[in-house]
């Protein structure tokens, strides 16, 4: 396969570019580090990494191209690239940063690589949303805020693939529960590493789902996130 992973200089997606690389296919990667983006060209001289800032979103076409005249073809986007800090005292700066990267980039990333897959005739369009967009956080409001419009968004686009029938583009959403990167601050219960997070989102992957928790376990927390009440979530959480 032909991959773009757009956020993979850590976590998640980075976890899910070694493993894709080291399995054979052809693999981009991006993200703003370039420390971490020389750290894996030189484990796997094969890469292409690219600089690239999600938040700069009229470079999102380019970065397209750029992939595309490389490798002749994209088969899998997979949108990584995420932020969520702690915000307890509602600082706008950190609730902004979010907004432009989970919201404004990561939509302008979706909305260019559907295009893209229109004219390929093709494709299959995956983003790590989470199992945050099941419920407000008041720690962190804006994260599970664009986690929510994330899912959301990527519903409409599952829904516009399948009216279209020009091109054959397959939608997932990848929601998580906890994984241990740097992203997922604070003791938490359930946190998997990466390598499990990565296998699991590949299996879901190639199964085509249109929604997948990591691990599936995450899906009855999903339930019980999306029904409890909430003057005892409150006093839960
Ligand atoms: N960890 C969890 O428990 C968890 C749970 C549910 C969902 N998720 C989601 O999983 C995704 C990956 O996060 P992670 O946990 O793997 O954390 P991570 O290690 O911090 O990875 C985030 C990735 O996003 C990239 N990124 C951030 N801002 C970017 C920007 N402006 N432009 C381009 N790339 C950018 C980072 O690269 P640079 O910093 O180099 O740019 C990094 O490669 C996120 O969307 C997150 O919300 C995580």
């Amino acid at each position: 396969m032909k991959i773009l992973i757009v956020g993979a200089t850590s976590g998640i997606g980075r976890a899910m570019a070694e493993d894709y690389l080291e399995q054979g296919h052809r693999v981009a990667l991006t993200g703003r580090r370039e420390e971490n983006l020389k750290e894996i060209k030189e484990k796997f001289p094969q890469a292409l990494t690219i600089k690239h800032d999600i938040r700069k979103t009229e470079e999102a076409v380019s970065l397209l191209y750029k992939v595309y005249t490389e490798f002749g073809g994209i088969d899998l986007i997979v949108v990584s690239a995420g932020i969520g800090k702690f915000n307890k005292e509602l600082g706008w700066e950190i609730c902004e940063s979010v907004l432009k990267t989970n919201i404004l980039g990561v939509t302008r990333m979706l909305t260019e690589s559907y295009r893209f897959f229109q004219k390929q005739g093709r494709g299959h369009l995956v983003n790590i949303s989470s199992v945050a967009s099941h419920i407000g956080n008041d720690a962190n409001p804006s994260y599970n805020a664009s986690k929510a419009y994330q899912s959301n968004f990527m519903e409409g686009l599952w829904f516009k693939s399948n009216k279209e029938k020009k091109a054959r583009i397959t939608i997932t959403d990848i929601r998580p529960g906890f994984v241990d990167t740097r992203l997922a601050q604070g003791d938490t219960f359930w946190k998997i590493d990466t390598q499990t997070a990565s296998k699991s989102i590949r299996k879901a992957i190639d199964k085509k789902k249109r929604v997948a928790y990591i691990t599936g376990k995450w899906g009855l927390i999903a339930i019980i996130l999306k029904n409890i009440p909430r003057k005892l979530a409150a006093k839960l959480f």
